[in-house]
C-alpha cells in the first residue's frame, strides 16, 4: 500500500480557477503527489509534480492520463464552446473506473429543473446534477461531490461592474436585488475541502455533498459591502429580456439569478453540508467583505 505523499491525484481544469486551487490546496498539504492535466502539458511545465496532456473530448487521452491515480478531480467547463459536460463526465468516470481510481471528486451544481419544477432553463446548472448519478452508479471506492459557489471572482471577471444608463458603475440585474439568495465564495478556497476529501475520506467519500459557502447576500448587500469600502457602484433591476441582451449566454444567467432569486442558489437548506464541508476543509471561508476589501480595491 502506497502512503499517501507516494498517491497521485490527477486534476482535469488544473490550469483553471477549479482545478487551479485543487492543485494549490494539495500541494500544501504535502500528503499527495499532483497530476496536473490540460491540453496543452508545454505551456504548464511547472504547474505540479507532474503535467501530462488530457483531454475530455478525446477519451483516449483520460486512460493514460488516470494511470496510476489513486484520485481524481473532475470539473467541465459549459462555457467553453462545443462542450457537451454529460459526455464528457461520462467520458472521464469511465476512464477513471478502468484504470482502479479510488476516489473520484466531481464539481457539480444543482438541479435547477428538478429544484424548479421546469420553471427555470439553467443547462449549466442541471446538465451538472444530471451527471452525479453517473458518479454515484460507477461504484467507486469513495465519490464525493463538491459544489462551487457563485465565485466571488465574477464581480471583477465575468460580470463586473459596467457604465450604467444613468452615468453611474454598476449593475443591472434580472432579479430583485434585495433578496438575499447567493451563496458565494473565493473560488481558491474550493481547493481545501476538495483536500481534506482525498485526505480523509471516511466522511465525505461515501457520496456527501460539500459546498463552498463564504457569504450569503442579496445583490444589494454585495453593493452596500463594497460602497463602504470607498466604491460608488449602483445596482438596479431591469427586465430579463434587457439583461439576456447584454452579453452571449445573458439569457441563461438571468434564469440563473431568477433562479437564486426563487429557490436561493443551493435550491435548499444545506446548513449541515455546509458545516461539513467547512469541518473537511479545515477552516471557515473567507466572507465577502474581508475578500473584497483584499481583492477589490477602490
Ligand atoms: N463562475 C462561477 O461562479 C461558477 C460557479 C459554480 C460553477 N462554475 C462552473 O465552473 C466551470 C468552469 O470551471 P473554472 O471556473 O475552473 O474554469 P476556467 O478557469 O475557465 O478553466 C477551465 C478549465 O477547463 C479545462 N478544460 C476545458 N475544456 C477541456 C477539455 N476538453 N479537456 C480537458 N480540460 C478542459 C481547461 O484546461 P486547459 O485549457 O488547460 O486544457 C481549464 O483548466 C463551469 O462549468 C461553470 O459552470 C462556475
Amino acid at each position: 500500500m502506497l502512503s499517501n505523499n507516494e498517491q497521485l491525484i490527477a486534476v482535469i481544469g488544473a490550469t483553471g480557477q477549479q482545478g487551479g486551487a485543487v492543485v494549490r490546496a494539495l500541494q500544501a498539504g504535502s500528503q499527495f503527489k499532483v497530476c496536473a492535466l490540460t491540453r496543452n502539458p508545454d505551456k504548464h511545465r511547472q504547474l505540479a509534480d507532474e503535467v501530462v496532456k488530457a483531454d475530455l473530448n478525446r477519451p483516449g487521452t483520460l486512460k493514460a492520463a488516470f494511470e496510476r491515480a489513486h484520485g481524481v478531480f473532475l470539473v467541465t467547463n459549459n462555457w467553453e464552446e462545443g462542450t457537451d459536460e454529460l459526455k464528457q463526465a461520462a467520458a472521464a468516470v469511465r476512464a477513471a473506473k478502468d484504470a482502479g481510481v479510488k476516489h473520484f471528486v466531481w464539481s457539480t451544481l444543482p438541479d435547477v429543473e428538478a429544484i424548479s419544477g421546469g420553471k427555470f432553463h439553467v443547462p449549466h446548472f442541471t446538465g451538472k446534477a444530471k451527471i452525479d448519478r453517473i458518479v454515484k452508479e460507477a461504484g467507486f471506492p469513495h465519490h464525493t461531490f463538491v459544489i462551487a459557489p457563485f465565485y466571488y471572482q465574477n464581480l471583477m471577471g465575468a460580470l463586473a461592474p459596467q457604465k450604467q444608463a444613468d452615468g453611474s458603475f454598476g449593475w443591472a440585474v434580472p432579479f430583485d436585488p434585495d433578496v438575499r439568495c447567493i451563496h458565494m465564495g473565493d473560488v481558491r478556497e474550493l481547493g481545501h475541502i476538495v483536500a481534506g476529501a482525498f485526505a480523509h475520506p471516511g466522511e465525505p467519500g461515501n457520496g456527501e455533498y460539500l459546498p463552498l459557502v463564504g457569504d450569503f447576500m442579496s445583490f444589494h448587500e454585495i453593493v452596500d459591502t463594497l460602497n463602504r469600502q470607498g466604491h460608488k457602484f449602483s445596482v438596479k433591476q431591469v427586465p430579463k429580456e434587457a439583461f439576456a441582451a447584454l452579453f452571449p449566454g445573458a439569457a441563461e444567467v438571468a434564469d440563473m439569478f431568477r433562479y437564486f432569486q426563487a429557490h436561493t442558489y443551493l435550491g435548499s437548506d444545506l446548513s449541515d453540508r455546509i458545516a461539513l464541508a467547512n469541518k473537511i476543509g479545515g477552516r471557515q471561508p473567507t466572507n465577502f467583505s474581508t475578500w473584497a476589501r483584499m481583492n477589490f480595491p477602490a
